[in-house]
Formats: structure tokens, C-alpha cells, sequence
């Protein structure tokens, strides 16, 4: 082990604080398969170039193997002394197959190997978060399905505004969902580039064949420029950003389940687990998980702010303040995973494997969704409409219902329990017709343009939707 110097060039050995402040071994070990597979492609790719003999890469194969089965079994002795994950594992290898594992390292440096392993790890993060947000969307979209008729006040300013179809309101998340994968996915690219080969900071002496490795490792493409390949970690930062969206889109609908459990909306109920009681009230039951969700939104904001702070100012090339982009990193992964899972089994319910239906997902009340809409004259625009139809003006449209409105407000009625005669008083071109208008549904059927809220087209979304998430 290491208590002694680093290296020749020492004169004393590192303090025990200073050991402790500068090792990420604690928090970087779980790159540990990644530094694995990465050392395996470089070896590969060493012996094909005949840099090191086909015996070295042998030997270096069948250590990693047993590197493998160790820190699977929990065996693994993880030393602080050895810094990081990259030294602990290449410490290990040498103890094993001695002289083989020496000669791992040549044309390579931590530098361009810690950008690769932090590479190789988000890619394969990225892809389990692709997955989660397609759960995520079929569950929006499977509740939304069930939902086409039910409609619920749409508000803007928290005002009631127009009514709209309970499927339409999830389906604008569903969009949102989905340019959150797009995002992901375009980060991808840019994370599934191969520094390696980069060294230090300058290239290699060695004859190393980079596309060779990026092949091997399933990447993209080779980073271009080894100054830049060692030292950027704008990879992190636009997928904590595209994290932070994502969780920004989450902490939307968790505002809205928590408006929408109030006792004063009662739209939506979710599944006893996902709530808590109180220690003091016995008839509460607190809607945590979006609460908290909201809550974790600000942590991964805050993991943006973070990375992209760490990256000002640092002069190429690599700098050790990038260790720090790795716990931040790790816990927007984490919660975003988290999260993610959670509301996908909140919103849509878990599959029952004795009927291999869903169960358990949010509980819609429709009944006060509909009452809530026949508040706050939700269906005024349509009756401005209706009388632009006759040929009025639409300004001057909008003049007549608001002084109709007023009327109703000081009898304390809706719109449409005013007497036909009352409408007719202020435009005679008003017909027994004006009620259907004026009605929920027929407010609904009559937004049917491309993206309204007409169920015709609500089910065209879905439609679309499914074969998408198919
Ligand atoms: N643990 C280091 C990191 O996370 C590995 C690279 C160290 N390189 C160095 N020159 N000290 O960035």
C-alpha cells in the first residue's frame, strides 16, 4: 500500500487530511466497470499494434476477470491510499499478473482515461433514462386514454380560463416527456466520443490506433483534439442541464397532483403508498412523493449550477478540480432515475402479475373535475364566438358577454341558466341554440383545430402516441 511517497521525487509522504481531501476512490468506484472495459479496449488495441506482446494482453484479461468477480462479490479491497478507482484497480491487476499489468498504462494517462470511463458510464445512464421516460409517457398516455370525456377547468394565471379534456391536460406532458428523450438523446452523441488517446494532454509517442478503441467501446466517434479531449466536461454539464429540464417538467405535474389532492379541488387521488400520514393530524394523508419531487428539482438545478461553475476559468488542460464533476453528476443521475420510476408507477399503476393489468395509478373524480369547470364561466369565450358566427365583430363580441357575465354574477348563476329572453336582451341574433355552445361538451367539440382539445383530435394524439411509444 501506499502510505509511503508517491514517487522518488518525494521527500515526505501525503498528509493523512490531505489523503483524505484529494481521494474520490469513495465516490468514483462506481465507475468501476467502465474503467474496466475501457482498460480492455486499450490493451486490445496495444497488443494489435503490437505495443505490448499478445501474452501481456493475456495476462491482463484474465486479471480483469478476477478484478471483475471480486468487486462483484464485494471482496474487492477498496484503498483510500490508492486515491481513485483507476489506481485501486490497476494496483490490483499488477499485484496479480505483475509485469503485464505495469505496461496497462503505456500512452495513457488518468487524464483521457477518466473522461472515457465518465463517458462510457453516462451512455449507458442515458440510455437506462430513455427507457424510464418511455415508461413515464405510456403511463400518462394509458391514463389519458381512459379520459377523453372527462373534463376538468383549464386555467392560465390559476384562474379558470376553458375547459378542456382530462386527456388533453396529460398529453401536454407527454410532449414535454418527449422532447426530454429527444434532448437526451442528442446529448448522447456528444457524450459517446472517445478521448482516449488524448494522454495527458498532448497525444502519444505510441503508435496507438484510437479508432480501433472507439469501435471496440461502441463509441461515435474520437475526440479530435487532445487539449480539449482531456479537459472538457461540457458532456456533463448539457446532460444536467437536460436533467434539470426533465425534473422541471416533473415538478410542474407534481404541482399540479398537489393542487388537484386539495380538498378544495379534489380532482385526482393517488395510490395510498405514495402518500404519508401525519404524526399529530390523524386524517392526513400528504402527498410526499411529489412533494419531494418538486423539491429534488431544485437539488439537480442546483448540480447544473454546480458543473457549469467547477468549468469556468479552469486554463486547459485537465485540471483536478474536475474530480468534483463526479458526485454531482452521480446525483442527478440518481434522481433523475428515481424520480422518474416513481412517477411512472404513481401515475399509471404496476402491473398485477396474477391478471397482467395495470393497478393502483391515480384515481380521477370526475364528478368534481366537472363542477370545478361549471365555476368561473369557463364557457364565456365560447358565447363571444357563438355571436361572432352571427356576424358581430369579435371585440365588440367580447364587450356584450362580459356585460352578460356581469349579469350573471350579480344573479349568482352560470351562462347558461340565464333565460333565453335575458341573452336575447343584449343580441337579438341569440338562439335556443346558444346552450349547446355554451355547454362543456360543446365547448370541447368546437376547439377542433390541430392540437385542440376537441376529443377527436385528443384521440388522434393518442393514436400518434401509441404507435410512437410502441
Ligand atoms: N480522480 C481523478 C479525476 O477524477 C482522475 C484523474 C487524475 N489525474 C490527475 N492528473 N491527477 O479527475
Amino acid at each position: 500500500s501506499k502510505s509511503e511517497a508517491w514517487s522518488a521525487l518525494f521527500s515526505e509522504p501525503m498528509s493523512d487530511l490531505v489523503k483524505r481531501y484529494t481521494s474520490s476512490v469513495f465516490f468514483d468506484k462506481r465507475l468501476w466497470q467502465a474503467d474496466i472495459q475501457g482498460s480492455l479496449a486499450h490493451a486490445q488495441m496495444l497488443s494489435a499494434q503490437n505495443i505490448i506482446g499478445a501474452q501481456d494482453l493475456a495476462s491482463i484479461e484474465q486479471g480483469m476477470a478476477q478484478i471483475t468477480s471480486e468487486i462483484e462479490a464485494g471482496s474487492f479491497e477498496w484503498k483510500l491510499d490508492l486515491e481513485d478507482v483507476h489506481l485501486n484497480i490497476e494496483a490490483r491487476l499488477t499485484q496479480l499478473v505483475g509485469d503485464a499489468g505495469k505496461r496497462l498504462h503505456t500512452g495513457r494517462s488518468r487524464n483521457d482515461q477518466v473522461a472515457t470511463d465518465v463517458r462510457l458510464w453516462l451512455r449507458g445512464e442515458i440510455d437506462l433514462i430513455e427507457g424510464l421516460l418511455g415508461e413515464l409517457q405510456l403511463s400518462l398516455v394509458e391514463v389519458a386514454e381512459k379520459n377523453v370525456e372527462v373534463i376538468l377547468p383549464g386555467f392560465t394565471h390559476l384562474q379558470v380560463a376553458q375547459p378542456v379534456s382530462f386527456a388533453h391536460h396529460l398529453l401536454a406532458y407527454v410532449e414535454m416527456f418527449k422532447r426530454d428523450a429527444e434532448r437526451m438523446l442528442d446529448v448522447r452523441k456528444r457524450v459517446n466520443v472517445l478521448p482516449l488517446g488524448s494522454a495527458a494532454l498532448a497525444g502519444t509517442t505510441y503508435p496507438l490506433d484510437r479508432e480501433r478503441v472507439a469501435q471496440t467501446l461502441g463509441m461515435e466517434g474520437v475526440s479530435q483534439n487532445s487539449l480539449d479531449g482531456v479537459s472538457d466536461r461540457d458532456f456533463a454539464i448539457e446532460f444536467t442541464a437536460a436533467a434539470s429540464l426533465c425534473m422541471v417538467h416533473i415538478s410542474r405535474l407534481s404541482e399540479e397532483l398537489i393542487i388537484w389532492m386539495s380538498q378544495n379541488f379534489g380532482f385526482v387521488r393517488i395510490a395510498d403508498r405514495f402518500t404519508t400520514g401525519s404524526s399529530i393530524m390523524p386524517q392526513k394523508k400528504n402527498p410526499d412523493v411529489p412533494e419531494l419531487a418538486r423539491g429534488k428539482t431544485g437539488r439537480v438545478v442546483g448540480h447544473l449550477m454546480g458543473l457549469i461553475t467547477l468549468m469556468k476559468g479552469q486554463p486547459l488542460a485537465y485540471n483536478k478540480d474536475n474530480q468534483e464533476d463526479k458526485e454531482p453528476l452521480f446525483d442527478t443521475v440518481d434522481t433523475l432515475k428515481d424520480t422518474l420510476r416513481i412517477f411512472a408507477e404513481m401515475i399509471g399503476g404496476q402491473v398485477n402479475p396474477a391478471t397482467g393489468a395495470k393497478e393502483g395509478g391515480i384515481t380521477v373524480n370526475a364528478d368534481n373535475m366537472r363542477a370545478a369547470a361549471l365555476k368561473g364561466y369557463a364557457t364565456a369565450t365560447d358565447l363571444a364566438d357563438y355571436l361572432v358566427k352571427k356576424g358581430l365583430p369579435f371585440r365588440d363580441a367580447h364587450e356584450t358577454v362580459a356585460h352578460a357575465v356581469k349579469l350573471a354574477t350579480q344573479k349568482g348563476v352560470d351562462l347558461t341558466e340565464l333565460p333565453l329572453a335575458e341573452l336575447q336582451a343584449f343580441n337579438p341574433n341569440i338562439d335556443a341554440d346558444v346552450f349547446e355552445a355554451l355547454s362543456l361538451e360543446g365547448s370541447l367539440n368546437a376547439r377542433n383545430t390541430l392540437g385542440g382539445t376537441a376529443p377527436v383530435q385528443v384521440r388522434a394524439q393518442l393514436a400518434k402516441h401509441r404507435v410512437r411509444l410502441a
